[in-house]
């Protein structure tokens, strides 16, 4: 049996990165060979339309997933990465929210409707919305572990305790084996000083959880959408993909896929802090 991991890219904050790094991270990790499925959890679908998939004109999407119950292999489209798959989204999922709310074991849905599709891949992600409603709720209680990218900015760590707090409530009442997997530093300026004493701010605070690799601000990762292509595709020798596949090799080194026949106890132990909550930290 394979042992499938899911990761959330979850910020309430806009524009930090999750779309972006959760579309590098799934493809570096496919073209290193291994099974990816990327769901789309955003009414925005930017890593659908990212990915080179039509919003439009996707039968079914996110939305049939968990709000019609529809089977994951019948929701997943191919993408032209190998081995990567999508559910895709569009607007939609905006009512989701909304429609969960009188719908039965509402904050489960996702959860339910991914442990059908846990066999068919190494890793799942669920690009997470803006926001920290019930959409998001169902992304942490179906994942086993959350990836925060931060924006390398003087605002970096405002609004963290809210998530945090998200992060412990679902983790306490509905999900018990949540854990805080990565936190990703995104879209640094390296010529200013702030730059600087946000990483140093941010990795005092979640210490090794951060991954060392930090993404640049870079033009072509910024482009690459427009040609529906992750920015390691689109330009692989460019400093922010190549960046991003540093991070990929992070990754695998911290959460190393088991295949089939391979035992549980193979894996490397997780190494867990203790968050603190109600701190709101500010640099
Ligand atoms: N490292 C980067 N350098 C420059 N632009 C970036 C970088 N990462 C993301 N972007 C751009 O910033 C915007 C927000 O990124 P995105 O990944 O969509 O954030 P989120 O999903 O958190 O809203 C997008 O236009 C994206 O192309
Ligand atoms: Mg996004």
């Amino acid at each position: 049996m394979k042992h499938t991991k899911i990761f959330s890219f979850c910020n309430q904050k806009g524009g930090v990165g999750k779309t972006t790094s959760a579309i590098n991270l799934a493809t570096g990790l496919a073209q290193r060979d291994h099974k990816i499925l990327l769901i789309d959890l955003d009414p925005q679908g930017n890593s659908t339309s990212g990915l080179g998939v039509s919003k439009t004109g996707a039968l079914s999407t996110t939305y049939q997933l968990i709000v019609d119950n529809l089977n994951p292999q019948d929701v997943a489209v191919e993408t032209k990465i190998k081995n990567l798959r999508i559910i895709p989204s569009n607007s939609e999922l905006s009512g989701a929210d909304i429609e969960l709310i009188s719908i039965d074991e509402r904050e489960f849905r996702l959860s339910k409707a991914i442990s059908r599709a846990r066999v068919d891949y190494d890793y799942i992600f669920i690009d997470c919305p803006p926001s920290l409603g019930l959409l998001t709720v169902n992304a942490l209680t179906a994942s086993d572990l959350i990836i925060i990218p931060l924006q390398c900015e003087y605002y970096a760590l405002e609004g963290l305790g809210q998530l945090l707090q998200v992060f412990t409530l679902v983790k306490e009442k509905l999900n018990p084996a949540l854990e805080i997997g990565g936190v990703l530093l995104t879209m640094a300026d390296f010529r200013t000083k702030l730059t600087e004493q946000v990483i140093q701010e941010v990795q005092t605070y979640f210490k090794e959880k951060v991954f060392k690799a930090v993404i640049p601000r870079s033009v072509r990762l910024s482009e690459a959408p427009s040609f529906g292509q992750p920015g390691i595709v689109y330009d692989p020798a460019s400093k922010g993909s190549k960046c991003y596949q540093e991070v990929v090799s992070e990754f695998i080194e911290r959460f190393p896929a088991v295949s089939h026949g391979e035992s549980l106890d193979q894996q490397k132990p997780r190494d867990s802090i203790e968050v603190q909550i109600g701190e709101e930290k500010t640099p």
